[in-house]
């Protein structure tokens, strides 16, 4: 990593959403493979991770692969679900490493759908790193932020059908409470790199009161620089939840 000057902030996000977006682009423009986009995409996270962690933040979630995108030819899927897998033995070789760096990883999204080796190797991963607290990593992996509140929603019925519950329990407490994210906050900043300016389905729940932060870069090209970027954005940003 080339030497970067940290500014001391006033003010954090305690939990940054980011939707890994441009890799296709990325690949395009350089006449290569969708999935040689991928791959460099995997490098960013990895970077981004890590360089979070340095500067003290505590939470990031990465959307990594939505409920919709099983719709893109078979062959890129295939090279996701792979990327996903090298990634994670990797992550298994350098466990010491890891653990020094105190990164804890989980998924979110459903693992239903998914290749059985790759939940797997994801449950590994979760389990082994379980006792970190540095930084959390959440990798949102077959999510789909409506899917994620119907599916919580059925479960609450459930409950209220059985009588465990009345429906006039139901409160957003409840609903924040079936969701994958149930214990941590909300993400207070959301970025997006590659000029798009949507959210794309991604922790809509718990974006209702996010900032939003978009920038051109492709996500193969997001640097460290365009992570304290967004984040002198985000300090500059008055947060009042609706008040005054
Ligand atoms: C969106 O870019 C990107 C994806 C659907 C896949 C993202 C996956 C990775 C970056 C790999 C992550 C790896 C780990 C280990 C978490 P796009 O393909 O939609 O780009 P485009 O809009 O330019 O076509």
């Amino acid at each position: 990593m080339e030497n970067i000057k940290i500014p001391s902030f006033t003010v954090l996000p305690e939990h940054i959403g980011i939707i890994m977006d441009g890799n296709g682009r990325w690949a395009k423009k350089r006449g290569l493979p969708r999935y040689k986009g991928h791959i460099e995409g995997a490098k960013t996270f990895r970077r981004i991770g890590e360089f979070a962690a340095d500067i003290g933040i505590k939470c990031l979630t990465f959307y990594a692969f939505s409920t919709e995108n099983w719709k893109r030819p078979q062959e890129e899927v295939d090279a996701i679900m792979q990327i996903f897998r090298e990634y994670l033995l990797e992550a298994e070789e350098r466990k010491a490493e890891n653990e020094e760096k105190g990164i804890r990883l989980r998924f979110i999204g459903e693992r239903n759908g998914l290749p059985p080796d790759l939940v797997a190797l994801m449950e590994d991963t979760e389990a082994g790193s379980s006792g970190k607290s540095r930084i959390l990593l959440n990798i949102a992996v077959n999510y789909g932020g409506r899917r994620e509140i119907t599916e919580g929603v059925k479960a609450i019925a459930r409950r209220a059908a059985s009588g465990e519950i009345s429906p006039d329990d139901i409160d957003e407490a409840m609903i924040s409470q079936s969701l994958y994210t149930k214990d941590i906050p909300d993400p207070d900043l959301i970025i997006r790199p590659s000029g798009e300016y949507r959210t794309s389905n991604f922790l809509t729940w718990q974006s209702a009161y996010s900032e939003l932060w978009f920038t051109d870069v492709l996500w193969p090209d997001f640097t460290e620089k365009d992570l304290i970027e967004a984040l002198l954005a985000f300090e500059k940003r008055g947060r009042r939840f609706g008040g005054v």
